[in-house]
């Protein structure tokens, strides 16, 4: 018996060792330890030894069997890590990579740069007014002293809704509205979208313009120089060199058009400049007598000064963008380096 028991204990070692897999391990326990297995026949055959032996005989079995139990139990348990380990390792989280983050939005440069302005001329004491982008005629041009069939229209391609009702060509409709409604003193400006038949890599049929007007007693030209250079140094920097040329519009007297240096090359001469030097930024003058009778304000008691200015313009300067399209495009790739 006990060499039969030596004989199945080692054979039982030798297929757990050789066992590459739980369920072979699993197998081997059960062939020796299951019902049916090697050590159940062994023990069924304790009944025909002779009664003085069965004792030890069954004590050697059950070590046997405990020996083989905890053999497999081992090897089983050891399968039953490695399994869990490779599971884990497959399954592992790498906490070192970067998460995903949520770019915070910000605002597009036209707005941007249309903030800015607000933020010097509102640190000036202007008020802000706005007006709507559908006017009419009166108020864009016939108070704005362009009477009907004056040549002086034709500089604006407008786009009409009906006989007097068109979209605004420029902020300047909203002076109108601004003063029919308000007794001098005033400073006021009033940013918003305008809309012109134009469209190439300097003009859009949608752009944005900041009108401003001041007027008072006594206001004269040096204020408008004087407040339009401050506001040019605080946009392009203080170096910057200002200029007035004279010009033409219909609700100003005189008019003057403004220009800065070139910022592009620094007054040498380069191709956004066209070798000039300089760089046209605003339109200026004195509010002409005529668009005062419009509102209903005594010339002689009151003068005033007007600009307007196009926002797209400054941003494509002060950005260093070359073509206004890429502006109302919304390329997020575009947008997200300003
Ligand atoms: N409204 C003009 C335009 O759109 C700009 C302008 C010029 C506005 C002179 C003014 C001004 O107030 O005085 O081209």
């Amino acid at each position: 018996m006990n060499e039969r028991l030596d004989n199945l204990l080692n054979r039982a070692l030798g297929e757990l060792a050789s066992s590459s897999t739980k369920e072979d391990a699993l197998k081997v326990k059960a062939a020796y330890l299951g019902r049916k297995g090697d050590l159940a026949i062994l023990l069924k055959e304790l009944g025909s030894l002779p009664p003085d032996q069965r004792k030890a005989a069954g004590e050697a079995i059950n070590r046997v069997k405990d020996r083989i139990e905890e053999e497999a139990g081992a090897l089983i348990s050891r399968f039953d890590d490695a399994e869990k380990a490779e599971r884990l390792s497959r399954e592992r989280v790498d906490i070192t990579l970067p998460g995903r983050s949520q770019r915070p939005g910000k605002a597009h440069p036209v707005t941007q740069v249309m903030d800015e302005i607000e933020a010097i001329f509102t640190g000036l004491g202007f008020d802000i007014a706005e007006g709507p982008e559908v006017e009419l005629d009166y108020y864009n041009f016939e108070a704005l002293n362009f009477p009907k069939d004056h040549p002086a229209r034709d500089m604006q391609d407008t786009f009409f809704i009906g006989p007097d009702v068109l979209l605004r060509t420029h902020t300047s409709a909203v002076q109108i509205r601004v003063m029919e409604s308000q007794a001098p003193p005033l400073k006021v400006i009033a940013p918003g979208t305008v809309y012109r038949r134009d469209s190439d890599i300097t003009h859009s049929p949608m752009f944005h313009q900041v009108e401003g007007f001041m007027v008072d007693k006594g206001v004269r030209f040096t204020d408008l120089k004087g407040i339009l250079t401050l506001f040019l140094h605080a946009l392009f920097g203080e170096k910057t060199p200002v200029r007035f040329r004279p010009s033409f519009f219909p609700f100003t007297e005189p008019s003057a058009e403004v220009d800065i240096g070139c910022v592009i090359c620094a007054g040498k001469g380069c191709r956004v400049c066209k070798g000039s030097g300089w760089l046209e930024i605003l339109g200026a003058g004195m509010i002409h007598p005529e668009v005062f009778k419009a509102v209903k304000y005594d010339p002689e008691a009151c003068t005033g000064f007007a600009f307007g200015l196009g926002v797209e313009r400054i941003a494509m300067l002060k950005f260093g963008i070359d073509d206004l399209r890429l502006l109302f495009e919304n390329d997020i790739r575009f947008l997200r380096q300003f």
